[in-house]
């Protein structure tokens, strides 16, 4: 019988683990046995998640600083689990409208803090000679999306980001997937409907609607998605792009 302590003895870094998704996921592994590095920039987020989170390591810190990714990368050791949730909507604007600066920052946490948590956690795995990674994308990373195109564009790069370490990584034991949610219910999804300003009811009503099962998800549900994927009955799941959607990209 499958132990349901799927992750006994294993050290995690999860980014993005003071709020939605990434905080399930952490609650998760914490659950089921893993000794976990917490990472976010908020520092009270961060204490909350820690308190069911047993002899985890809290790193405060933004996701697309080196110094700051480098830090929690070396907080507990060996480090074979990588969950990485911080994220950011960006400007709920067409692609012409998008400031610089805003597209800047969005990819500077979307995609450069992605690739920094890989660069200084594979090598790691490497060594231990396994590894399990889920990166965050989003159903927006899988199709185009015109109520958040940049963040489209920043979550399709996380999908080929995460695809492209499969073939080269997989004989040192390390597997690395994508989950790509639809709408959850977390402050981010929250976010996105405020963004529409008075037209916030109609956006949120619109998504809603499209959704072949009628509502949104939850972030147990997506955990329950991640969880999976880093267990060993993944153990032959590699470079999969997991919708956790309810059915809207079918
Ligand atoms: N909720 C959804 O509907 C949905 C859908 C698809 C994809 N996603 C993705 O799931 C992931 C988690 O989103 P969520 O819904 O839990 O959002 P959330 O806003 O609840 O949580 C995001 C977390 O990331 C942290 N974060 C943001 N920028 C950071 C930075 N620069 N440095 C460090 N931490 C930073 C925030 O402080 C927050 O704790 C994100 O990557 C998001 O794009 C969410």
């Amino acid at each position: 019988m499958a132990s349901h302590l799927r992750f006994q003895g294993r050290c995690g870094l999860v980014t993005g683990a003071a709020s939605g998704l990434g905080r399930e996921v952490a609650i998760g592994l914490a659950v089921e046995g893993a000794r976990l590095v917490l990472f976010d920039r908020d520092e009270a987020g961060l204490a909350h998640t820690a308190r069911s989170c047993p002899d985890s390591v809290c790193i405060v810190g933004d996701a697309s600083s080196a110094a700051d990714v480098a830090r929690a990368a070396a907080a507990l050791s060996p480090i074979t689990l990588l969950v990485t949730a911080a994220g950011m909507l960006g400007p709920t604007v067409p692609l012409p409208e998008v400031e610089e600066a805003a597209w800047d920052r969005l990819f500077a946490v979307n995609v450069k803090g992605t690739w920094l948590a890989l660069k200084h956690i594979v090598p790691t795995m490497e060594a231990a000679g396994r590894g399990a990674i889920v990166t965050f994308a989003s159903g927006a990373g899988l199709v185009g999306n015109p109520v958040f195109p940049a963040y489209a564009a920043s979550k399709g790069a996380v999908v080929l980001m995460t695809r492209s370490l499969v073939a080269g990584h997989a004989a040192q034991g390390i597997r690395a997937n994508i989950v790509c949610p639809g709408p959850i219910e977390t402050p981010m999804l929250r976010d996105s409907f405020a963004q529409a300003g008075d037209g916030a009811a109609a956006r949120e009503e619109y998504t809603r609607a499209r959704n072949p099962m009628g509502r949104f998800g939850t972030p147990g549900e997506v955990a329950a998605a991640v969880l999976f994927l880093l267990s060993d009955a993944a153990s032959y799941i590699n470079g999969v792009a997991l919708p956790v959607d309810g059915g809207r990209l079918a």
